[in-house]
């Protein structure tokens, strides 16, 4: 089986094809194209939604032409079209439903809609990366149910316990920022471009992360909900107290707020991982590819001795890209009537 996968939920217009074998086991991605208007954003220190979407409506169609051309593949051999309907900016959203419609129509093909979440944990599902010059492999097959997922990106901190494909019950959330917020809107206190989570993880690692003390919201709390809001006032206050900003300072912040979230994302997913006595451990979303947060994951996974597998999908899979769409799609083949299919912005775990 051979899918198209779109994604234009945020600032991203990307494309790309899946090729599905062995009973669902093996998916490998054929191509995987990305056009991104993050650097007309970074003038503006964050999205504007109706830039974004008049990007994506330039960007689209060669967009999905490279991804065609990439993987080989004529629209004749395409099964079906999976396209992200929400949750996302809604003018953005619109130009990848539009476009699928207008495909499914066009070439007689069935659309699957597919949750933006449910894309960033189905990353960790895809086992091959046909790049130009080398073939990626990755471990998908050993994902077992059930499993604790955590979705860490711009706009979304989320931890879902997943009995089966299609079987979830979402634990906790974050109740103000999401973590990718958080190190976008400290970025932005330091004068950082965005999005900062990139540059920050690179400046911490001249950091020393005990330099200064800032807080771990909801570390400790009973339930599975997160709270980043405080912790950027908490770097705010320190900011202000600083006369000048110098290299060392800005590393020293970076080490430390990186860590701070890091701690919390690590010790509430963890719980979650013990009390629903999981078979995996999967991330995903923007924020999930930061080393450290990786590194700690496995570090408290050996610390504590616990014999659970910790999936994380390949660095270009963590951020938005049309292939996790597609895998997303594989398990949850739900295909729907051109006409039926609505962007949803509002959209979040039915
Ligand atoms: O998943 P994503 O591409 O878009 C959304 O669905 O929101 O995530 C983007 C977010 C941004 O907030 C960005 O700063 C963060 O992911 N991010 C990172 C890293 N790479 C991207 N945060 C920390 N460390 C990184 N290496
Ligand atoms: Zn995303």
């Amino acid at each position: 089986m051979i899918i198209l996968g779109l994604e234009t939920s945020c600032d991203e217009t990307a494309a790309s094809v899946i090729e599905v074998n062995n009973n669902k086991k093996e998916i490998n991605v054929l191509s995987n194209v990305i056009s991104s208007s993050l650097p007309l954003h970074s003038k503006t220190g964050g999205i504007i939604p109706e830039v974004a979407a008049r990007e994506q409506v330039k960007f689209i169609i060669p967009v999905l032409e490279k991804a065609l051309a990439d993987a080989k593949c004529s629209e004749a051999e395409i099964d079906s079209i999976a396209v992200t309907y929400g949750p996302g900016l809604i003018g953005s959203l619109l130009v990848g439903v539009e476009t699928a419609k207008t495909l499914s129509f066009a070439w007689n093909k069935p659309i699957i809609p597919v949750n933006h979440l449910f894309g960033h944990i189905y990353a960790n599902f895809i086992s091959e990366i046909h790049n130009s010059e080398f073939i990626i492999h990755t471990s998908a097959a050993k994902i077992k149910f059930p499993l604790i997922g955590l979705i860490v990106s711009g706009g979304h901190t989320d931890l879902i316990l997943m009995k089966d494909h299609g079987k979830i019950k979402w634990l906790g959330g974050t109740r103000d920022d999401a973590a990718g917020e958080a190190f976008d809107k400290i970025g932005r206190l330091l004068n950082l471009k965005y999005p900062a989570g990139p540059e920050i993880e690179n400046l911490a690692k001249k950091g020393n992360p005990k330099a200064f003390t800032l807080p771990r919201p909801m570390i400790g709390s009973a339930d599975f909900d997160f709270s980043f809001s405080g912790l950027k006032a908490a770097v705010a206050r320190e900011v202000k107290t600083i006369e000048q900003l110098n290299n060392e300072t800005i590393s020293d912040i970076c080490a430390s707020a990186q860590e701070a979230i890091v701690n919390v994302l690590v010790k509430k997913t963890i719980k979650a991982a013990i009390k629903f006595k999981v078979k995996s451990i999967l991330l995903g979303g923007g924020v999930a590819a930061n080393q450290k947060l990786r590194d700690e994951f496995k570090l408290e996974i050996r610390n504590l001795k616990l014999e659970i597998p910790l999936f994380v999908p390949e660095k270009s899979l963590c951020t938005d890209n049309g292939a996790m769409i597609a895998a997303a799609a594989v398990f949850n083949y739900k295909q729907v009537p051109w006409k039926k299919i609505m962007a949803n912005p509002e959209l979040y775990f039915d």
